[in-house]
Parts: C-alpha cells; structure tokens; sequence
C-alpha cells in the first residue's frame, strides 16, 4: 500500500509517503526563503518522496519563532517560493506550504516585546507570560493566515497546511490548558476551532473552493486530561473536517509537556508510531485522509499503520535528514530507516544529520 497513490481533495499524491514539515534555518533573517531550499526539496522531489511539506512560515513577523525561519507574510515571497515550486514541479511529487504563528512560543524581539496567546497562561518551559488576544488581534490574525494562503496558492503550491500542532498558535486555541477564554473564541470545541474555521472561510474567499487545506494537528499537549487528549481531540478533528480541512495529520505535544513531539531513542518496532491510537481515533471517525507522523522508522510499521486502518499516509521528519533517498531505499528492498531518533539534526547552522550522510 505505501506506493499507492492516494488523492487528497483533487490533488494526485503518487504514493503514501509524506515528508512532515521540517524547519531548516536556511532563510534569510527577514523570512525570504533561499535557494538552499530549494535545493533540499528538489532532492526530496528527486527521491520520490509523494508529497513535501515545507518547514513552518510565518504568516506575520509577531509570529516567528525561530531564528532563519521562512515567512510567508509579504507578497514580496512569492517570486522566491515560485522558484522553488517549479523546482519541485519538474517530479511528480507535490508540495505544500505550512504555515504558522508562533504565539505563545514566539520569539520576544525589541519589536514585538511580549508574544500573544488566546489566553495569558505561562509558558513555564520558556517563562514567557503571554498577552491575551483582543478580539481585534484575532481578526487581524485570521486575515493574517487568509493572505497566507492566497500568497501560497499564488506561488505554485499545490496546498497548505495549517500549523495546528506543538503549541504554536492555533494549537493554542485547540487547548482548554491554553485557551481559558469564556467568549465565542474559546469554551466549546466549536469555539475553540472557530479560529481555523474562519481562516478557511476568508482564505476561500481569494483562492476559491478547489485550493486543498490541510492541518497538522495536536491530538494531546503531551501531559494527560490537564491539556488537550483523547477523546476530546476527536471531536476536534471532526470539528476542522467540517470547518473544510482536507487532510489531518496527527501529532501532538507543546513546549512544556517536554520531548512529545520528537521523542529520542525509538529503537524498536514498539517505540515507534508514538501516536498511532490518537491516529486511529481520528481515522474512524472523519471521512478524510489521515497522516500519521512520529517515529516512524521500519517499513513494516508503516505498512501495519495503513494496512492496520490507522492511517492513510506515512509522515518523516528525522528519518528523510538522515536519509532523503529513504523512498527509493524501500522500493528497492531496505526494511530499516538510519535515524537513530537523536535529535542531533536540531542545528541552527541549518538541518542535517549528525552521524551523517549529508550536509544540506
Ligand atoms: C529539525 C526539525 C524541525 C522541525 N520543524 C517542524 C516544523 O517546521 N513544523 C512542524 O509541524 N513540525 C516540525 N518538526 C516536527 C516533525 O515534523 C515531526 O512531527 C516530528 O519530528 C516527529 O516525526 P519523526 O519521528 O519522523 O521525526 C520538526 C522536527 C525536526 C527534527
């Protein structure tokens, strides 16, 4: 099954492997992003990878979190990112763009000296105290996303992807850890997607109905019933699929429930697919596709995962910096990604693998 091709809305994938978004530290400082990765995501298309997700772009400079992150919030991007489509676009893979705010886990600057949440809850892992949104701050945001998407849509993605996942923004306002507001933006699931739900309403209004969106979301914060989990996250997932999301992959953990999101040491077919029952949760009860992403590591657990009707595609992160030939590897017959889950590929000179293959 995993050289199936699949269609997302009315995209095309050649096959069930997904390469998660993946921050590289290759852009200029100002969001422009480079031919550097361009060169990565053409490697990726080269190595047949179905569908490419970019690394997280912030849709408003209040939103970064990371330093050389790539924007996405000035028109003055699309000539780069077209280049880099075009790239891509001479292969069969597709390619989308995610898009983030950083929220409560952006970086403080001496222009933006305080980061924003939908409600003031601390972020005891940074000691950031952020500022509750005004109602205004949210408009002004989901017009943010909308332009987003249409400068997206304009530079030849063939999708993108909402960052609903990691503690970022919109998975900020998923949470009841993080989002304790009692007017119509927080409370209720319903509530508390409303945000998603009228990015997609304003972002359709300038890309029309046919544009595929996606999201990445959290199923858990990553510390039990204290934050977002299990069964909640379903009605969540059901709530974005009515809201017109297209496709889900599923993750979970924000900054202060520790290593959720990338857990080292996956070492054993047991260790790996971290969030497969959140996965399968999901896959039982919406009617789109459903990405599983998290460790990842040994063909056989892949197949399982999509033959087990957990998910209906495979998402990489660590494995494809190690290994960007990875796809290739199993249809000739390799049974085991390299990556030894160590994390080590978190370099601000740019993603690469420790124990190297490759530098980008
Ligand atoms: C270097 C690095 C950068 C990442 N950047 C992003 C990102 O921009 N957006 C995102 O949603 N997840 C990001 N992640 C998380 C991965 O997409 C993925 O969810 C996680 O690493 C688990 O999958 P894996 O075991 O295949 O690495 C990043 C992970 C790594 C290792």
């Amino acid at each position: 099954m995993l050289f199936e091709s699949i269609d997302i809305k009315n995209l095309h994938i050649p096959n069930r492997f997904v390469r998660s978004a993946t921050h590289e530290w290759l852009a200029e400082e100002d969001g422009t992003p480079t031919p550097a990765i361009g060169d990565l995501y053409e490697e990726l298309a080269k190595y047949e990878i179905g569908l490419i997700i970019s690394g997280y772009s912030y849709v408003n400079p209040s939103g970064k979190s990371s330093p050389r992150q790539q924007g996405i919030y000035d028109d003055r991007f699309i000539g780069p990112y077209s280049t880099i489509t075009e790239r891509v676009h001479k292969y069969t893979s597709k390619i989308a763009l995610q898009v983030v705010h950083g929220g409560r886990q952006a970086l403080v600057t001496p222009e933006y000296p305080r980061t924003m949440a939908p409600s003031a809850v601390k972020d005891t892992s940074s000691g950031k105290l952020p500022k509750a949104m005004t109602e205004e701050q949210i408009l002004a945001t989901i017009e943010d996303f909308a332009r987003a998407v249409h400068r997206a849509h304009a530079s030849g993605f063939d999708a993108v992807q909402l960052h609903v996942a990691h503690g970022f923004l919109l998975s900020s306002f998923i949470s009841p850890y993080t989002n304790r507001r009692t007017d119509e933006w927080g409370g209720s699931v319903e509530n508390r997607t409303r945000i998603i739900a009228e990015i997609i309403r304003c972002a359709r209004e300038l890309v029309g109905e046919d544009f595929p969106i996606m999201a990445k979301m959290n199923a858990t914060d990553g510390f039990g019933d204290k934050g977002l989990d299990a069964p909640e996250c379903v009605e969540i997932a059901v709530a974005l699929e009515r809201a017109g999301v297209c496709a889900i992959e599923v993750s979970g953990g924000i900054s202060e429930a520790g290593e959720v999101v990338s857990r080292r040491g996956i070492n054993a077919p047991g260790k790996e697919a971290y969030f497969r029952d959140y996965a399968r949760m999901i896959r039982r009860t919406v009617g789109i596709p459903v990405m599983l992403v998290g460790g990842l590591r040994s063909r056989a657990v892949m197949e399982e995962m999509l033959a087990g009707g957990y998910a209906d595609m495979v998402s990489l992160s660590r494995p494809l910096i190690r290994e960007p030939d990875l796809v290739v590897k199993f249809r000739e017959g390799v049974q085991d990604a390299e990556c030894t889950s160590c994390n080590g590929c978190f370099d601000e000179d740019g993603v690469r693998c420790k124990h190297g293959s490759r530098a980008v």
